[in-house]
């Protein structure tokens, strides 16, 4: 295409764009929305950038969905149970609506992307519907929905990784974001319906990234999450093919950002975090030094059935190589209790490996069989669920008694910590965390103290989840 050409193409984009938005936004003007999130924080990252595609259209927030012309839900599929629970609150949220007709729902997210049009048309629940690589279509799904139209989109992308919208912050405490790096999942778990409900993997450019970390700075963030499925295999190639950048050059160009900024970053899986990325967290301090590598499984039979490409041996190996470079690092994990035909000698390996890690926290889950993906096509969900329940009790009392062991063990020791709120039990009490990101509770020492400071604290009592301790002057 020639250049004028090119340029009058992208000119009447422009002008299509503009005259789309004028028609829309008299409508939505003055509106307000209401927004719920479930699911994972790549779910809440994603509800920013709705916010922010809803207030560019003139709508605005409010925390009080009883006064909302729009009311969101962005859903999350990967349990049974977490399905059940949106719909109970879409069914609280239809009563609602009876007393304000001219009110909309939508669903949003990876419910949305597994049921699709089913929401709207057999349980008639929601007036829209619209996957998690369709929000730049919802100003005009709710002006055909307001005009009592069906507003479904559900289509997902190869390329959309809404890189070019500054998220809005809500439930912000103005020191704390997360960042979205990639989307979707290459992977394949056989027990996980990600895959489906977000689609093929692509990562977010990485200079679109960075400047959203500079903003952040400049608004006074103190801590950023960089975020996706498998944040390891993250991959950028620039616009002409001359630069690659990984996920170790990634956080790496994060860390520079300021020296004043903790960089975090979830979630990362056991086969794609690099010694570099170690090395890369050894080497800068504000890089929190906290991985969350989930296993799932401790025996290598059901890892093979889950399909997470690694052995019992091979996830050790890489704790290892952890602990060796980076040995004061927080490890935290996910389990899944109860897989299609686990054995209860292959649920003991599971805590034996939880042993032998010594993971701080963990995720920790029963079996739940999910329509569509591998395992639901290939093996039967044969376990009771009253096995599930008990083995994944046993599984909850270790990960207790490893997170008490963990806490005790810092006794004594002293953590840069950043200030976050007011602990919830007593306003004269400061919540922050450590860099291994445990949470940790201490009494203010002064009147100028404030969310976004760094302080030292020596640590003197624990709970299972909580540090407790005391400020004291920089060691
Ligand atoms: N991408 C991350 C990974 O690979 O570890 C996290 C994926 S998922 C959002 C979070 C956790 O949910 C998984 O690590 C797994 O433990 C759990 N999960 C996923 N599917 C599940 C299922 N069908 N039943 C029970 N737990 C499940
Ligand atoms: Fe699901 Fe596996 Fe992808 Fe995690 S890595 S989102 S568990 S398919
Ligand atoms: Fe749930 Fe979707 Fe996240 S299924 S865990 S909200 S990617």
């Amino acid at each position: 295409m020639e250049l004028a050409e090119l340029i009058n193409k992208k000119h009447d984009e422009a002008r299509q764009g503009e005259a789309f938005k004028a028609s829309v936004t008299p409508l939505l003007h003055g509106k307000k929305f209401y927004i719920e999130s479930y699911g994972c924080a790549m779910n809440f990252s994603d509800s920013e950038v709705v916010a922010s595609i809803l207030q560019e259209n003139e709508f605005s927030a409010t925390p009080d969905f009883e006064v909302a012309d729009l009311i969101l839900i962005n859903t999350c599929s990967i349990r049974e149970k977490a399905e059940q629970t949106i719909r109970k609150r879409l069914t609280e949220f239809r009563k609602i609506k009876r007393t304000r007709p001219g009110m909309l729902i939508g669903v949003l997210g990876c419910m949305a992307e597994r049921l699709k049009a089913q929401l709207l048309e057999q349980e008639k629940l929601v007036d829209l519907v619209i996957g998690p690589d369709a929000y730049r279509s919802l100003p005009a799904l709710i002006k055909e929905a307001s005009g009592g139209q069906k507003g479904v989109n559900v289509l997902l992308s190869r390329d959309e990784t809404y890189g070019d919208i500054a998220p809005v912050r809500l439930n912000s405490n103005g020191i704390t974001a997360f960042v979205s790096i990639t989307r979707g999942c290459n992977n394949m778990c056989s027990f996980c319906v990600v895959p489906f409900t977000r689609g093929r993997e692509r990562s977010r450019s990485a200079n679109s990234i960075i400047e959203e970390i500079r903003s952040l700075v400049e608004q006074g963030y103190k801590e950023i999450t960089l975020l996706g499925q498998n944040v390891d295999s993250y991959h950028w190639v620039n616009e002409t093919g001359n630069e690659t950048v990984t996920f170790a050059n990634l956080l790496e160009q994060a860390a520079l950002v300021s020296t004043d900024l903790r960089v975090r970053f979830s979630t990362s899986h056991p086969k794609d975090i690099t010694d570099d990325v170690l090395y890369t967290m050894a080497k800068y301090e504000n890089i929190c030094k906290c991985i969350h590598l989930p296993v799932q499984s401790g025996n290598t039979r059901v890892l093979q059935l889950m399909n997470r490409t690694y052995s019992r041996e091979w996830y050790l190996a890489k704790v290892d190589r952890i602990r060796e470079i980076l040995p004061n690092c927080g490890l935290t994990s996910d389990m899944i209790a109860g897989f299609c035909t686990e054995t209860e000698e292959e649920h003991q390996d599971t805590l034996s490996l939880m042993d032998y890690c010594g993971f701080d926290m963990s995720y920790m889950y029963f079996y739940s069989e999910r329509p569509g993906t591998l395992a639901a096509r290939r093996f039967k969900d044969d376990i009771s669920l009253e096995d599930k329940k008990r083995r994944l009790q046993e599984i909850v009392d270790k990960q207790g008694e490893l997170s008490t062991k963990s806490n005790l063990n810092d006794i004594g020791k002293t953590f840069k910590i950043l200030i976050e709120t007011r602990s919830k039990r007593d306003a004269n009490d400061w919540t922050g965390r450590t860099s291994q990101n445990k949470i940790t509770v201490f009494p203010k020492s002064n009147e100028n103290q404030q969310p976004g400071d760094y302080v030292w604290v020596k640590i003197h009592d624990c709970t299972r989840a909580t540090l407790l301790g005391t400020i004291v002057d920089h060691p």
